[in-house]
């Protein structure tokens, strides 16, 4: 009679368990399916105006604007610097709001507002792309900015750092209108330019009277952070000073003391073009990707 009893229990409670699990996991996919990323609150004027400048916006930009609010961002960057862009924002009241006001000011050609998810947005025609987002969002965009935008987009975020990327500028400073915000004055734009990909085995073509040996070089790669080491003619030769910013990389080799070689160029892709320096004399450089 135990037994029997037992038997007739264990699957009903399994069965129990299982619809505890099947709600749980449902419900936790309706919260991955929309996570809010931040509450609506308005980036003050100045604001606005600072991050535009820092991204050094123009014209040929197209500006992406992840939780757009009122649309001030993209709308700023349309009329006062001549850019495109669209916003997303999860708020019905503010995508009308802002598309409104597109049309209100005639920049309804160049720029949009759509009701979406920020984490679902196909932000790779970024040239600018703008947050002002909670802390912990900003992080979780982390790997979507790696991989989704191109390298030499520029990444501006009100307040909030992204861990594990080092900024190209900073700006500091106490603004009055953040105490009705955050309640401190204290005020932070960071710039990021996103790193062109530069990892690998790179073979060189330079021109005789610069170099009269093969120049090859090594590359390591963390985030835009670079370091290694070259091969000129047999000689190894570290890489002195490396820089990558967006798509734009520069070092200096010493193969000879008093006469270093300084490389200069833009990455594209699985290539570099630019120019080598040595003593005053400036010649073309190409540089591809063999490994
Ligand atoms: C702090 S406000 C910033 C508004 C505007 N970018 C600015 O700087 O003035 C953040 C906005 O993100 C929106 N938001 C939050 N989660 C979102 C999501 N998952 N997708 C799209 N928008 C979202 C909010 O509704 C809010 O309007």
């Amino acid at each position: 009679m135990v037994l029997q009893i037992s038997h007739q229990v264990v699957p009903a409670f399994a069965a129990r368990i299982a619809c505890v699990l099947v709600a749980w996991l449902f419900m936790a996919a309706a919260i991955a399916q929309q996570i809010n990323a931040g509450p609506y609150v308005p980036s003050p004027v100045s604001v606005v105006a600072d991050m535009l400048k820092i991204a050094g916006i123009g014209p040929r930009d197209f500006v992406i604007d992840l939780g757009s609010g009122d649309g001030r961002i993209v709308l700023t960057a349309a009329k006062v610097y001549g850019a495109s862009g669209f916003g997303v924002e999860i708020q019905d009241n503010l995508v009308k709001l802002s598309n409104e006001a597109a049309k209100a000011e005639g920049l309804a050609d160049r720029v949009k507002f759509l009701k979406q998810d920020l984490f679902k947005t196909d932000i790779s025609q970024a040239t600018v792309l703008t947050m002002y987002l909670l802390p912990n969002t900003v992080n979780m965009l982390s790997e979507k900015l790696k991989t989704e935008l191109r390298p030499g987009t520029r990444i501006i975020s009100h307040d909030y750092s992204l861990a594990d990327w080092i900024p190209e500028e900073t700006k500091h400073f106490d603004l009055e209108d953040k105490i009705k915000i955050s309640g401190v004055t204290t005020t932070l734009i960071f710039l990021y330019v996103v790193p062109a990909k530069v990892a690998g085995q790179w073979t060189s073509k330079v021109a005789p009277e610069v170099a009269k040996q093969p120049v090859t070089f090594e590359l390591s790669q963390q985030m835009q952070k670079i370091g290694g080491m070259a091969r000129v003619g047999g000689r190894e030769v570290p890489i002195e000073d490396p820089k990558l910013v967006g798509e734009k990389i520069s070092f200096r080799l010493p193969v000879e003391r008093g006469r270093p070689l300084n490389f200069t160029g833009q990455v594209k892709g699985a290539s570099i073009e630019g120019t080598v320096e040595a003593g005053g004399v400036r010649s073309p450089w190409t540089a591809a990707l063999s490994k």
